[in-house]
């Protein structure tokens, strides 16, 4: 027993927030947001629009796309490191809202590998024959945890949601998944507060050393896909699409030279979406589907990495 992915969605909040419209909040410029980073605009949710109405949408268009109807859903893993609050999950909530009453429904949290370790989890679920039809979402507003004043972080981020449905197979579907974490690099990618006493101590806004991060990130990225694909006993030549957490341009570019996968072949968000944490695969999945560019007996590698450090890669069998 397999699982594949059985349709997907996305979803992006309305406002469209340009790099020149930060340059009226910030000392910043187009032009360096652009060559540093690829992006050219984000999307942000209105006032009370939450990280669960971002993953209802993606969700119904998944479902609508899987030709599954929500009371088929017996599971649901919601990546999101912007919960609609401390608790009852976001998984819970938007259980609710999908009108499901059965199951399990759970959240993750592994920032921007938050989707790729959802769907790693589910994948076991689904194999191991405990689901049959899983909702695996990746949904944040990160509009929420940025310092609006610190323009080394909030042009960098936007808002969104992706799903898909994992359902069983005879055939892989996911044919191999690999997550690893460092809790060595906490201090270098954080939202260092916490609730406490009726009081936020710390600060709730994201921080970040960006070089760091990007060496880290380009480095995990190439070493977890050589891995994967020799737990699939592939060579990386075979992949047809690589699909890589959409954080900046210039990581994808250089992690794509480093495994040798031509650009024609890479999948390209983040110039309208910006980095939109564990929702930025699905979202760039959903719209290279979407836009037919992904077809039936095609290679797809999933790859993220985010704050813990975390990282981790899929490879999927498309069709
Ligand atoms: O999901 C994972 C989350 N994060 C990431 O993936 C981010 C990874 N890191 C990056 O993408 C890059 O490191 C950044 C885009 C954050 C920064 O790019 P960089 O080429 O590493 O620039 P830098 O940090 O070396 O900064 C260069 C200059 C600095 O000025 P000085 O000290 O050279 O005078 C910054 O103050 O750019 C300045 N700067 C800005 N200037 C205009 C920083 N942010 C901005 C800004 N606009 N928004």
């Amino acid at each position: 027993m397999y699982s594949r992915i059985a349709g997907t969605g996305g979803y992006l909040p309305r406002a469209v927030v340009t790099n020149h419209d930060l340059e009226q909040r910030v000392d910043t410029s187009d032009e360096w947001i652009r060559t540093r980073t690829g992006i050219r605009e984000r999307h942000i949710v209105a006032e009370g629009e939450m990280t669960s109405d971002l993953a209802l949408h993606a969700c119904r268009r998944a479902l609508e796309a899987a030709g599954k109807d929500a009371g088929e859903v017996d599971l649901i893993v919601l990546a999101t490191t912007t919960p609609d609050m401390i608790f009852p999950s976001t998984a819970c909530i938007l259980q609710a809202k999908l009108g499901v009453t059965r199951g399990a429904a759970f959240d993750v949290q592994a920032v921007c590998s938050g989707f790729v370790y959802a769907l790693s989890m589910a994948d076991m679920y689904v194999r191991s024959g405990q689901s049959r039809c899983a909702l695996v979402v990746g949904a944040e507003v990160y509009s929420r945890i940025l310092d609006w004043s610190d323009r080394s972080t909030c042009v960098l981020f936007g808002d969104g949601a992706g799903a898909v449905v994992l359902v069983p197979s005879d055939q892989p579907g996911v044919i191999a998944t690999r997550l690893h974490a460092d809790g060595r690099h906490v201090g270098i990618l954080a939202v260092p507060g916490q609730v406490c006493g009726g009081e936020v101590r710390g600060k709730p806004f994201v921080t970040m050393e960006g070089g760091a991060v990007f060496k880290f990130a380009v480095k995990v990225l190439a070493e977890v896909a050589e891995e994967v694909m020799q737990a699939a006993q592939m060579p990386i030549e075979r992949i047809d699409w690589l699909i890589l957490h959409q954080a900046n341009v210039r990581i994808i570019e250089a992690t794509a030279r480093k495994l040798r996968v031509p650009m024609e072949r890479v999948v390209v968000t983040v110039d309208r979406h910006a980095n939109t944490s564990a929702a930025s695969i699905p979202l760039a999945l959903d719209e290279a589907v979407r836009a037919g560019r992904i077809r039936a007996g095609q290679h797809v590698l999933l790859e993220a990495v985010g704050g813990g450090f975390t990282w981790g890669a899929c490879l999927v069998k498309w069709g």
